[in-house]
Protein backbone atom coordinates (compact mmCIF):
# COMPACT_ATOMS: atom_id res chain seq x y z
CA UNK A 1 0.00 0.00 0.00
CA UNK A 2 1.60 3.13 -0.94
CA UNK A 3 2.26 5.50 2.36
CA UNK A 4 3.02 8.86 2.57
CA UNK A 5 4.11 10.64 6.02
CA UNK A 6 3.18 13.74 7.02
CA UNK A 7 5.50 15.17 9.36
CA UNK A 8 6.54 18.98 11.26
CA UNK A 9 9.67 17.86 13.10
CA UNK A 10 12.07 15.27 14.67
CA UNK A 11 10.24 12.23 12.63
CA UNK A 12 11.26 9.30 15.03
CA UNK A 13 7.58 8.03 14.52
CA UNK A 14 8.32 8.24 10.49
CA UNK A 15 11.78 6.52 11.07
CA UNK A 16 9.82 3.53 12.66
CA UNK A 17 7.38 3.73 9.67
CA UNK A 18 10.58 3.18 7.18
CA UNK A 19 12.72 1.26 9.45
CA UNK A 20 9.50 -1.35 9.06
CA UNK A 21 8.65 -0.58 5.37
CA UNK A 22 12.52 -1.45 4.55
CA UNK A 23 11.62 -4.83 5.49
CA UNK A 24 10.37 -6.49 1.71
CA UNK A 25 7.88 -8.34 3.50
CA UNK A 26 5.85 -5.53 4.92
CA UNK A 27 2.69 -4.62 3.40
CA UNK A 28 3.37 -0.85 2.74
CA UNK A 29 5.40 1.24 0.76
CA UNK A 30 6.83 4.57 1.71
CA UNK A 31 6.38 6.87 -1.41
CA UNK A 32 6.62 10.30 -0.50
CA UNK A 33 7.49 12.47 3.30
CA UNK A 34 6.46 15.47 3.48
CA UNK A 35 7.06 18.43 5.91
CA UNK A 36 5.05 21.60 6.28
CA UNK A 37 8.67 22.83 7.80
CA UNK A 38 11.40 23.18 5.70
CA UNK A 39 13.95 22.49 8.20
CA UNK A 40 12.37 19.41 9.74
CA UNK A 41 14.90 17.21 10.77
CA UNK A 42 13.22 14.44 9.36
CA UNK A 43 13.75 15.34 6.33
CA UNK A 44 17.09 14.98 6.44
CA UNK A 45 16.62 11.33 7.86
CA UNK A 46 14.54 10.02 5.08
CA UNK A 47 16.66 11.23 2.13
CA UNK A 48 19.29 9.89 3.81
CA UNK A 49 17.36 6.28 3.30
CA UNK A 50 16.52 7.25 -0.11
CA UNK A 51 12.90 8.03 0.15
CA UNK A 52 11.78 10.79 -1.84
CA UNK A 53 10.99 13.96 0.29
CA UNK A 54 8.98 16.91 -0.29
CA UNK A 55 8.19 20.63 1.85
CA UNK A 56 4.90 22.48 1.17
CA UNK A 57 5.67 25.39 3.39
CA UNK A 58 2.05 26.54 4.70
CA UNK A 59 3.83 30.16 5.54
CA UNK A 60 4.03 30.29 1.78
CA UNK A 61 0.17 29.96 1.49
CA UNK A 62 -2.49 32.36 1.77
CA UNK A 63 -4.97 30.27 3.18
CA UNK A 64 -5.35 26.51 5.02
CA UNK A 65 -7.34 25.68 1.48
CA UNK A 66 -4.50 26.25 -0.58
CA UNK A 67 -1.95 25.15 1.69
CA UNK A 68 -4.04 21.80 1.58
CA UNK A 69 -4.62 21.90 -2.31
CA UNK A 70 -0.93 21.67 -2.57
CA UNK A 71 -1.12 18.73 -0.23
CA UNK A 72 -3.06 16.92 -1.93
CA UNK A 73 -1.44 17.42 -5.17
CA UNK A 74 1.79 15.88 -3.84
CA UNK A 75 -0.02 13.23 -2.42
CA UNK A 76 -1.70 12.26 -5.56
CA UNK A 77 1.22 12.76 -7.51
CA UNK A 78 2.79 10.24 -4.96
CA UNK A 79 0.20 7.71 -5.85
CA UNK A 80 -0.62 7.81 -1.71
CA UNK A 81 -3.38 5.44 -0.41
CA UNK A 82 -2.78 6.36 2.86
CA UNK A 83 -1.96 9.27 4.69
CA UNK A 84 0.43 8.89 8.14
CA UNK A 85 0.37 11.72 10.13
CA UNK A 86 3.42 11.27 12.14
CA UNK A 87 4.14 14.94 14.89
CA UNK A 88 2.64 17.08 11.93
CA UNK A 89 1.48 19.96 13.63
CA UNK A 90 -0.75 21.38 11.11
CA UNK A 91 -4.54 21.69 11.79
CA UNK A 92 -6.34 19.94 8.84
CA UNK A 93 -9.38 21.41 7.30
CA UNK A 94 -12.83 19.25 7.74
CA UNK A 95 -12.67 19.91 3.91
CA UNK A 96 -8.99 17.67 3.93
CA UNK A 97 -10.35 15.15 6.90
CA UNK A 98 -13.45 14.11 4.98
CA UNK A 99 -11.43 13.83 1.62
CA UNK A 100 -9.30 11.06 3.52
CA UNK A 101 -11.99 9.12 5.65
CA UNK A 102 -10.65 5.99 6.50
CA UNK A 103 -7.28 6.50 4.94
CA UNK A 104 -6.09 9.37 7.08
CA UNK A 105 -4.04 8.25 10.22
CA UNK A 106 -2.95 9.94 13.07
CA UNK A 107 -0.53 8.96 16.29
CA UNK A 108 -1.06 10.92 19.78
CA UNK A 109 0.80 10.69 22.58
CA UNK A 110 -2.03 9.25 25.36
CA UNK A 111 -5.11 6.85 25.85
CA UNK A 112 -7.58 8.28 23.80
CA UNK A 113 -9.50 9.75 24.78
CA UNK A 114 -7.96 10.79 27.71
CA UNK A 115 -5.40 14.05 27.44
CA UNK A 116 -6.72 15.16 23.73
CA UNK A 117 -4.50 18.15 22.71
CA UNK A 118 -0.41 19.49 23.40
CA UNK A 119 1.26 18.55 26.26
CA UNK A 120 -0.92 15.10 26.99
CA UNK A 121 2.32 13.94 29.39
CA UNK A 122 2.40 17.28 31.79
CA UNK A 123 -1.53 16.30 31.40
CA UNK A 124 -1.12 12.61 32.32
CA UNK A 125 1.21 13.21 35.62
CA UNK A 126 -1.08 16.24 36.87
CA UNK A 127 -4.32 13.48 36.91
CA UNK A 128 -2.38 11.29 38.72
CA UNK A 129 -2.85 8.16 36.20
CA UNK A 130 -0.98 5.20 36.74
CA UNK A 131 -0.99 3.68 33.15
CA UNK A 132 -0.49 6.68 30.23
CA UNK A 133 0.40 5.48 26.68
CA UNK A 134 -0.32 6.46 22.89
CA UNK A 135 -2.57 5.49 20.67
CA UNK A 136 -3.37 4.88 16.71
CA UNK A 137 -6.29 6.38 15.33
CA UNK A 138 -8.35 7.48 12.03
CA UNK A 139 -8.41 11.03 11.68
CA UNK A 140 -11.96 12.96 12.05
CA UNK A 141 -12.29 16.51 11.77
CA UNK A 142 -12.62 16.94 15.49
CA UNK A 143 -8.90 17.14 17.35
CA UNK A 144 -7.86 13.33 18.40
CA UNK A 145 -10.56 11.72 17.64
CA UNK A 146 -11.39 8.93 15.65
CA UNK A 147 -11.55 5.32 15.41
CA UNK A 148 -9.04 3.73 17.22
CA UNK A 149 -6.55 1.00 15.93
CA UNK A 150 -3.87 0.39 17.94
CA UNK A 151 -2.98 1.73 21.87
CA UNK A 152 0.21 0.79 23.98
CA UNK A 153 -0.43 1.46 27.88
CA UNK A 154 2.94 2.29 29.73
CA UNK A 155 3.00 2.55 33.50
CA UNK A 156 3.70 5.91 34.99
CA UNK A 157 6.87 5.88 37.25
CA UNK A 158 6.50 7.64 40.74
CA UNK A 159 9.68 9.50 39.54
CA UNK A 160 8.73 10.49 36.80
CA UNK A 161 8.71 14.18 34.89
CA UNK A 162 7.26 14.69 31.46
CA UNK A 163 10.57 13.73 29.70
CA UNK A 164 10.52 10.03 31.12
CA UNK A 165 7.32 9.27 31.19
CA UNK A 166 7.70 10.91 27.14
CA UNK A 167 10.34 8.48 26.68
CA UNK A 168 8.72 5.75 27.39
CA UNK A 169 5.86 6.57 25.51
CA UNK A 170 7.25 7.44 22.48
CA UNK A 171 9.25 3.80 22.66
CA UNK A 172 5.87 2.36 22.31
CA UNK A 173 5.04 4.92 19.34
CA UNK A 174 7.39 3.42 17.44
CA UNK A 175 5.82 -0.01 17.90
CA UNK A 176 2.44 0.70 17.34
CA UNK A 177 2.39 2.73 14.57
CA UNK A 178 4.62 0.45 12.01
CA UNK A 179 1.64 -2.60 13.24
CA UNK A 180 -1.51 -0.35 12.78
CA UNK A 181 -0.20 0.71 9.51
CA UNK A 182 0.50 -3.41 8.58
CA UNK A 183 -3.02 -3.94 10.04
CA UNK A 184 -4.12 -1.47 6.94
CA UNK A 185 -2.45 -2.39 4.69
CA UNK A 186 -3.13 -6.06 4.55
CA UNK A 187 -6.72 -5.00 4.74
CA UNK A 188 -7.14 -6.95 8.38
CA UNK A 189 -8.33 -3.37 10.23
CA UNK A 190 -11.67 -1.78 8.91
CA UNK A 191 -13.97 0.67 10.21
CA UNK A 192 -17.52 -0.22 10.93
CA UNK A 193 -20.02 2.29 12.38
CA UNK A 194 -16.81 4.33 14.08
CA UNK A 195 -15.36 0.98 15.08
CA UNK A 196 -12.32 -0.36 14.32
CA UNK A 197 -12.44 -4.23 13.87
CA UNK A 198 -9.03 -6.39 13.52
CA UNK A 199 -9.17 -9.25 11.68
CA UNK A 200 -7.00 -12.18 13.55
CA UNK A 201 -5.88 -9.63 16.07
CA UNK A 202 -3.49 -11.30 18.88
CA UNK A 203 -5.20 -9.94 22.21
CA UNK A 204 -3.18 -9.90 25.33
CA UNK A 205 -5.00 -12.12 27.94
CA UNK A 206 -3.40 -10.55 31.15
CA UNK A 207 -3.84 -7.02 32.61
CA UNK A 208 -1.31 -4.32 32.98
CA UNK A 209 -1.38 -3.29 36.58
CA UNK A 210 0.59 -0.70 38.08
CA UNK A 211 1.38 -0.84 40.94
CA UNK A 212 2.35 -4.73 40.96
CA UNK A 213 1.37 -4.86 44.28
C1 LIG B 1 4.94 12.12 18.92
O1 LIG B 1 4.91 12.06 20.32
C2 LIG B 1 3.55 11.94 18.36
O2 LIG B 1 2.75 11.09 19.11
C3 LIG B 1 3.01 13.34 18.41
O3 LIG B 1 4.10 14.17 18.09
C4 LIG B 1 5.31 13.50 18.42
C5 LIG B 1 6.12 13.45 17.16
O4 LIG B 1 7.40 12.91 17.37
N1 LIG B 1 1.87 13.48 17.54
P1 LIG B 1 8.28 12.45 16.13
O5 LIG B 1 8.39 13.66 15.20
O6 LIG B 1 7.59 11.30 15.48
O7 LIG B 1 9.61 12.08 16.71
Amino acid sequence: MKTAILISGRGSNMEALLTAAADPDYPAGIALVLSNRPGAPGLDKAAARGIPTLVVDHKQYDSREAFEAAVTDALADAGAELVCLAGFMRLLTDGFVERWRDRLINIHPSLLPAFRGLHTHEQALAAGVRLHGCTVHFTRPAMDEGPIIAQAAVPVHPDDDADTLADRVLAAEHRIYPLAVRLIAEGRARVENERVLVDDAAIPQTPLINPAG
